[in-house]
């Protein structure tokens, strides 16, 4: 038994190809598709985000992401004992990403899995390698959020084409003796399956129903405000702390308005909101490492700081992490 679980290095990785909001908005008018930079920004606080080559996959991004975590925490591929992979974009049906990323990292032997609950994946990640670590199932994981959502967009609906990039970012989490993940909440309710999915699956060597991503939107933000909100407290109860113990606030980064709402909610300065979907867009479950990893590089995440990790999406799905970095 470990007591406590500890993030001992971030890394992420984005592909070269970035997409500006006027090089997109050019190319869906060449299809006759009407957008703009201006409705994209002030809708949604996106500018930009990057998008993989045909050949790259998830399982590419993710050990490139991983890689430089392994180096920010000064380990070695071969000292892991845990990968968990989040990601709605695997590159195969199967084996997992895990899989496949495990030995692109040179290693074998260890755990792998992956983790799909969309947006929320890297949360759920993390609370499963935080409770592996905790019984003593695994000392040090590797927690990895990787997506290639490029690969489902539907760039005939403009409602939903304009939202999402691909990206990958990743931690490699440690038992400790001092925390580290101080308390986590995770939640999902199916009857919502319909305002935001990707119907279609393999059958028969064929794909049975639609392969591209559908949302409601309306319906996505409504919930994702409240939810984000009530997970947040529940960690907090939890942990026996208050907003005011937060240093830093990072959302899945899906709409600056939602991460606001929520800031405010929590009644948090929005100096504290962590923002990163301006420049990758919506990534699923690569957000919030891609966020977390951008500001500990910057500066702005210093160690001991506590942090507030938040997801929500498809499933529908939601959750928290609280931690002391
Ligand atoms: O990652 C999982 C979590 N996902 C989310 O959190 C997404 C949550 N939802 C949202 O972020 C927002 O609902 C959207 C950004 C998707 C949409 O923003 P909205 O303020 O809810 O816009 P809307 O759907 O009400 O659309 C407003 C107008 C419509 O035109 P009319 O009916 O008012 O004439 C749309 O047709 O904007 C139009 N529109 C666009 N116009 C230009 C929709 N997409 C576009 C576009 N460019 N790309």
């Amino acid at each position: 038994m470990n007591k406590y679980s500890r993030i001992t290095g971030t890394g992420s990785y984005l592909p070269p190809r970035r997409v500006t909001n006027a090089d997109l908005a050019a190319e869906l008018a060449a299809t006759g598709i009407e957008t703009s930079d201006q409705w994209i920004v002030e809708r949604t606080g996106i500018h930009s985000r990057y998008f993989a080559a045909p050949d790259v996959t998830s399982s590419d991004l993710g050990a490139q992401a991983a890689r430089n975590a392994l180096e920010a925490a000064g380990r070695n591929a071969d000292e892991i004992d845990l990968i968990i992979v989040a990601t709605s974009t695997p590159d195969m049906v199967f084996p997992s990403a895990a899989c496949i990323l495990q030995n692109k990292l040179g290693i074998a032997g260890c755990a792998a899995f992956d983790v799909q609950a969309v947006c929320s994946g890297f949360v759920y990640a993390l609370t499963i390698a935080d409770a592996m670590i905790r019984t003593g199932s695994a000392s040090k994981a590797l927690v990895i959020g990787a997506e290639v959502f490029s690969r489902i967009l539907d760039f005939t609906d403009r409602t939903t084409c304009v939202l999402f990039g691909d990206g990958a970012g990743a931690v490699v989490l440690e038992a400790s003796d001092t925390p580290g993940i101080l308390a986590t909440d995770l939640h999902a309710d199916g009857k919502h399956v319909g305002i935001l999915c990707v119907p279609g699956t393999v059958s028969g060597g064929k794909i049975l129903g639609d392969p591209l991503l559908k949302m409601d939107g309306q319906a996505v933000f409504k919930l994702a405000i409240g939810v984000l909100e009530d997970a947040a407290r529940a960690t907090l109860t939890k942990a026996g702390r208050t907003e005011a113990d937060i240093d830093w606030l990072i959302p899945h980064q899906a709409n600056i308005r939602i991460m606001q709402g929520t800031a405010r909610k929590l009644k948090m300065s929005l100096d504290k909101l962590i923002v990163t979907v301006n420049e990758h867009g919506n990534t699923s479950a690569a957000s919030i490492p891609l966020a977390l990893d951008a500001s500990v590089r910057s500066g702005k995440i210093k160690k001991g700081d506590t942090l507030m990790l938040e997801g929500v999406g498809g499933g529908f799905t939601w959750g928290a992490v609280l931690l002391d970095f």
